[in-house]
């Protein structure tokens, strides 16, 4: 897809050129990474500002932070966002093409084929996953580089390589921690002290504090 984003991508800073300034969320960051998650799906963007407000809406349940009203918001986003997908499912399965959609509709593992839930759960993932964390790497990336004239005189000079990627990734990337649940009670020794996590537990696995972890990290934040 590699020709097809170069064009996305040059077509906002063309504009950029133009005018001279960009809103760099609303006019790259966000639909670049929204059009290609629509490509790989063959999703038609004509309601694209509605499955992006119902995206975000939905995407920031996953913040530690969520309250009732997050929850009933997403509810409802879900709600809308259903039908919208049934229908694009069903008229996919009558005219199938070569998107990732319709591959997940055609697979069958032991005679099963994903059912209509299944299919609408993984485009709403995919969508969330696909293009949130996108748009947040992009934005979360300038700024860091704004903010830190050397390794943007670097990146200038060597042109952006993926080690670069990973270390803003790492520095500040999209996603700050993630959920997981023991299925066995677990021990773990932290700083010379037991601590057992039950199973069934839940636990907030921050991959940010990991990634600013001084004992991996020679210089994990720039004084
Ligand atoms: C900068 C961009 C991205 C970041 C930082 C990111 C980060 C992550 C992280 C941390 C997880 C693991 C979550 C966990 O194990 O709890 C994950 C899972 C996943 N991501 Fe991404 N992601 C990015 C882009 C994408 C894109 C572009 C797609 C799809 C086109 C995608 C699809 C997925 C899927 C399907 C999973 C679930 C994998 C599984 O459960 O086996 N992500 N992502």
């Amino acid at each position: 897809m590699r020709p097809r984003i170069q064009e996305l991508v040059d077509e906002s800073l063309a504009s950029a050129k133009r005018t001279g300034k960009i809103e760099l969320v609303e006019e790259l960051a966000f639909p670049v990474p929204f059009q290609v998650i629509s490509d790989l799906l063959a999703m038609p963007t004509d309601r694209g500002d509605e499955l992006r407000e119902w995206s975000q809406i939905i995407t920031a349940t996953l913040e530690p932070t969520t309250g009732v009203e997050d929850l009933e918001r997403a509810e409802i986003a879900i709600g809308k966002m259903r039908p919208y997908l049934n229908e694009i499912i069903e008229d996919r399965r009558r005219k199938p093409g070569d998107d990732m959609l319709s591959s997940l509709i055609a697979v069958e593992e032991q005679g099963e084929k994903l059912n209509n839930d299944e299919l609408m759960s993984f485009v709403i993932l995919l969508y969330i996953a696909g293009h949130e964390t996108t748009v947040n790497l992009i934005g979360n990336s300038v700024h860091a580089l704004l903010t830190h004239p050397l390794q943007l005189e670097t990146m200038r000079r060597e042109s952006c390589t993926s080690n670069m990627v990973d270390e803003l990734l790492r520095f500040n990337g999209p996603v700050q921690h993630t959920i997981r649940t023991p299925l066995v009670d677990v021990r773990l020794n932290v700083a010379g002290d037991e601590v057992t996590i039950k199973k069934g537990a839940l636990v907030l696995a921050s991959l940010a504090a990991a990634n600013h972890d001084a004992t991996v990290f020679c210089e994990p934040t720039y004084a």
